[in-house]
């Protein structure tokens, strides 16, 4: 039998670099994602097409996927190995690929790719239970198979979403509690700087891991979210700078939850002015560019404008007051279900 799994990006409302920190994060799964189609094959093959890699195919045995695939190949591959090695009993079949996020945009496609390649290749909608174990072996496939060294922070938002809700994410615990996120007629948008990041070695990102996992070496802390303020401040730069980024913006986290409990979407806007801030000043992860579109979003009459997920490019979340006009390439944005098999 054919089924088709859609697995969802995500927007990050705030709380970034915090997950593979122990720290906290407010994500809501989106409406675009990537679909992936299964067909059953006879034979002993795994074949797949990406159809936004212009109709790019790979071919390989159910039973060995090379560990040597490069871009959206080292995830399925990865995705088949991961799924075996756990246990699953994978059937031939033929993968179609179809997504509507662009790669590189900080809306997640990444995770939206490998939570669909789960969901069709198990052909199941996993419940609820099994979902944060599943979120764990997606997380291991973009670091293993990938080379990407991302935390859980945007599996857990696309396979754990829920219409009308954001997520808090405790990354110490993992304790996910829902939030309703109720705007009161403000409005959420995207939009794209226009400048494309990686997550790759190559990239700012896995520097910052090495630098959080350098602090946390000095202070004798397994998570850069248990460090404190005073000996934070004694940091050698750039870690001192880093440090406080994550604590600032696991505070940051719960000062948002509780705007929003109170309705007070004002401050939600300046909370994410704020996190910007901090993701410029304290941990380098901003371009020109990002910090153009920042600008101009204010401008526009965005109460907040922030970065969203991994930085050095993607994508600008910004938050605009009923009534305001709306910049003509913003993209609005809510949240939607999780990952899940379609008709
Ligand atoms: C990327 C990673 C996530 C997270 C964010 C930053 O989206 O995939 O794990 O670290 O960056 O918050």
């Amino acid at each position: 039998m054919t089924v088709s799994a859609f697995g969802p990006g995500r927007v990050n409302l705030i709380g970034e670099h915090t997950d593979y920190n122990g720290g906290l994060a407010l994500p809501f799964a989106i409406a675009e994602g990537v679909t992936v189609t299964a067909t059953p094959l006879d034979g002993t093959d795994i074949v797949a097409i990406a159809h936004d890699a212009g109709g790019e195919e790979d071919r390989f045995a159910l039973a060995a996927p090379p560990r040597d695939g490069e871009g959206w190949r080292a995830f399925v591959r990865g995705m088949v190995a991961e799924l075996t090695t756990a246990g699953h009993d994978l059937r031939p079949v033929r993968l179609e690929i179809r997504g509507t996020i662009a790669q590189g945009s900080g809306l997640s496609s990444s995770a939206a790719l490998e939570v669909a390649l789960a969901l069709a290749l198990l052909g199941t909608d996993p419940p609820a239970a099994d979902r944060p174990a599943l979120a764990r072996l997606c997380s291991r496939v973009e670091n293993d198979w990938v080379g990407a060294r991302t935390g859980l922070l945007d599996q857990t938002a696309s396979l754990l979403g829920e219409p009308g809700t954001a997520l808090r994410i405790d990354f110490q615990t993992m304790e996910v509690t829902p939030i309703a996120l109720d705007l009161q007629g403000w409005q959420l948008v995207t939009v794209d700087s226009g400048q494309s990041h990686s997550l790759s070695a190559a990239d700012g990102y896995n520097e910052r891991r090495a630098e959080c996992a350098e602090a946390c070496r000095v202070l004798d802390i397994e998570t850069v979210s248990q460090a404190g303020l005073r000996e934070a401040q004694d940091l050698q730069e750039p870690l001192r700078r880093r440090v406080l980024h994550v604590l600032d913006e696991n505070a940051r986290v719960d000062a948002t939850v509780q705007a929003l409990e109170r309705h007070e979407i004002r401050d939600v806007g300046r909370l994410l002015d704020a996190s910007h801030a901090s993701l410029r000043d304290l941990y380098d992860s901003s371009t020109p560019q990002v910090e153009q579109t920042v600008q101009r979003l204010k401008d526009q009459g965005a109460a907040g404008a922030r970065m969203v997920g991994g930085g050095f490019g993607g994508h600008v979340l910004a938050l605009f007051p009923p009534g305001t006009p709306l910049p003509d390439d913003a993209h609005t944005v809510e949240p939607g279900p999780g990952a899940h098999l379609k008709d």
